[in-house]
């Protein structure tokens, strides 16, 4: 038998499917929920040793049901490493996701705009990644973790086409992972574009280096919901970014209805 991390409640138990796939909402994206149908929904506390966000109100909760048909997780809310958690602790729900069964995951993210060519309220698929915050969800082990292809190639050319189809625009890029909680400055923005960056955010980076190591296939999007400091004029506001995030819940709605079944299918 293998070693189970996390202990499931009865109701997730008892909803006896297989999720192929699991998706992380990032900031404001958490309106993506309503997307699922036959939906039951667990919080965090109740899922022995999964970490919980301290903030009121942000405790996070797990949905399984389906969209498009398939049996689909989905972790609305997220720990980040800001908060003192391990980047270990902040992958914990892509191993939930293994331990249900998914082979797939799909990350999404608020970030900060880098590259000069996008726009907010826009999307980019991230192609690859720097690890600024240096730091990684398999310390303590000696897991050397290929990494020259984190998001599969595959799923992010199926992606693009649906999107074309479509007609959402979607932009491909480098996400910068920074520590936070504090914004940037201008001087790091200006430094993250020389070094490559095309977005810059507090999260995913953990979920999708952990999901590797398990074997799992990994494409994320971010939600490109500001320029990066000192790019527009304007200070940076944390209720915008969430606003922004809201907003583009429709597009990324109309994307992964299309998307999953395919990317199940995919993998058969
Ligand atoms: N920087 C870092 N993280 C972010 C930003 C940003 O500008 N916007 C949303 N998440």
């Amino acid at each position: 038998m293998s070693f189970s991390e996390f202990s499931l409640p009865e109701s997730l138990s008892e909803w006896g499917q297989k999720p192929r796939i699991g998706l992380v909402l990032g900031s404001g994206l958490g309106g993506f929920v309503d997307s699922l149908e036959n939906t039951v929904s667990v919080g965090y506390d109740d899922i022995d040793r999964l970490p919980v966000s301290g903030g009121e109100g942000h405790a996070g909760k797990l949905h399984v049901g389906m969209l498009a048909g398939e049996p689909i997780a989905i972790a609305q809310g997220r720990v980040h490493t800001y908060e003192g958690w391990s980047a270990r602790e902040a992958a914990a729900t892509v191993r939930l996701f293994h331990q249900l069964g998914a082979e797939m995951v799909l990350l999404t993210n608020a970030a900060g705009i880098v590259n000069p060519d996008f726009q907010p309220g826009g999307w980019m698929m991230l192609n690859d990644h720097l690890n600024l915050a240096c730091l990684s969800p398999l310390a303590g082990g000696s897991h050397f973790v290929d990494q020259t292809e984190v998001y599969s190639k595959a799923l992010r050319e199926m992606l693009r086409a649906r999107a074309d189809e479509i007609g959402i625009s979607l932009h491909d890029g480098v996400y910068a992972w920074v520590n936070g909680p504090e914004y940037e400055t201008p001087a790091e923005i200006r430094m993250l574009r020389t070094l490559g960056a095309d977005a810059v955010g507090m999260s995913t980076v953990p979920e999708a280096i952990q999901a590797r190591a398990l074997g799992m296939h990994v494409v994320a999007l971010s939600c490109l919901t500001n320029y990066g400091a000192g790019m527009s004029g304007e200070s940076l506001d944390h209720g915008e970014v969430m606003d922004v995030g809201k907003k583009a819940v429709a597009s990324l709605h109309d994307l992964l209805v299309e998307v999953v079944p395919e990317m199940i299918s995919q993998q058969d």
